[in-house]
């Protein structure tokens, strides 16, 4: 059986579906290969405790295949390797993925492979990976996109194979959840003063035009995963925005 390694990457003009790639994709590729540098945890967040669930959540086994959606330098695709996954590591900028694999190389994980793809034109062999893993990234997708991935990671899997997705998970405002964090993260942006209110004003745009950050709710994410065909759903909330979603293909 062919690994995901194998799979190629699909380039500009189009991959699965053989849609060719969407503007929005290309413009998250030129804000993501310059922050790329800069991108690194370092408690922002909370992001950690994600990492950690979502690690849990995937209940990998040694030389289990596992697929890394938006993988960024590695935060969740190195630990998955270190242990014992064989991990396909794919993000839409070279740069996250150049980073990637200097550090795979300098921690010493051979089991990483970078692959610079879109998620929206990726494909790989059906039935050909244990695991598709992805940790704050999808939100950048749009919604139908996002729906798209839940059906392909499906098609991907093998049986009792395991999707495992973390992300900032809330709605427009529907629920006191929504409620809740928005009003968080409008509280704290006051806070901070002019500074806060200039990055306030941003996020306004970037969330309401959903340009750049397009987060559903936990609810929608079962949803897509439940009319994908995915098993024993479970959803965890892990902190402030963060929620970690697990289904498992049925056997
Ligand atoms: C917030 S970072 C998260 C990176 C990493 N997963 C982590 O936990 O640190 C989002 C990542 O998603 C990637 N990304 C954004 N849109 C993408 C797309 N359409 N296809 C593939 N990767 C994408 C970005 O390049 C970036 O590396």
């Amino acid at each position: 059986m062919s690994t995901p390694a194998q799979a190629q990457s699909p380039g500009a003009a189009g991959g699965r579906d053989g849609r060719p790639e969407p503007f929005t994709s290309r413009l998250q590729r030129f804000v993501w290969d310059r922050r790329a540098q800069s991108w690194d945890h370092g408690g922002v967040l909370g992001l950690e405790k994600i990492i950690n669930a979502v690690l849990d959540a995937a209940e990998v086994g040694e030389g289990a295949a596992a697929v890394d959606l938006g993988c960024g330098t590695g935060q969740l695709s190195l630990p998955l390797a270190q242990r014992g996954a064989r991990v396909t590591a794919v993000d839409i900028s070279a740069n996250m993925i150049d980073l990637l694999n200097q550090k795979a190389r300098a921690a010493g994980v051979p089991n990483v492979t970078g692959m610079v793809s879109t998620v929206e034109q990726l494909d790989l062999p059906a039935g050909s990976v244990d695991l598709v893993v992805s940790n704050y990234a999808l939100h950048h997708l749009h919604d139908r996109d996002k729906e798209r991935a839940v059906a392909a990671a499906y098609r991907w899997l093998k049986p009792g194979g395991r999707l495992v997705i973390g992300d900032m998970m809330f709605g427009r405002g529907g629920t006191a959840r929504d409620r809740a964090i928005i009003g968080s993260k409008v509280t704290t942006m006051v806070k901070r003063g002019p500074g806060g209110w200039w990055r306030l004003a941003k996020n306004v745009g970037r969330f309401t035009l959903r340009f750049q950050e397009r987060p559903v709710s936990i609810e929608t994410w079962k949803s897509y995963y439940a009319r994908a065909g995915f098993r024993d759903i479970v959803a965890v909330p892990v902190v402030a925005e963060a929620a970690v979603v697990a289904g498992t293909k049925p056997l």
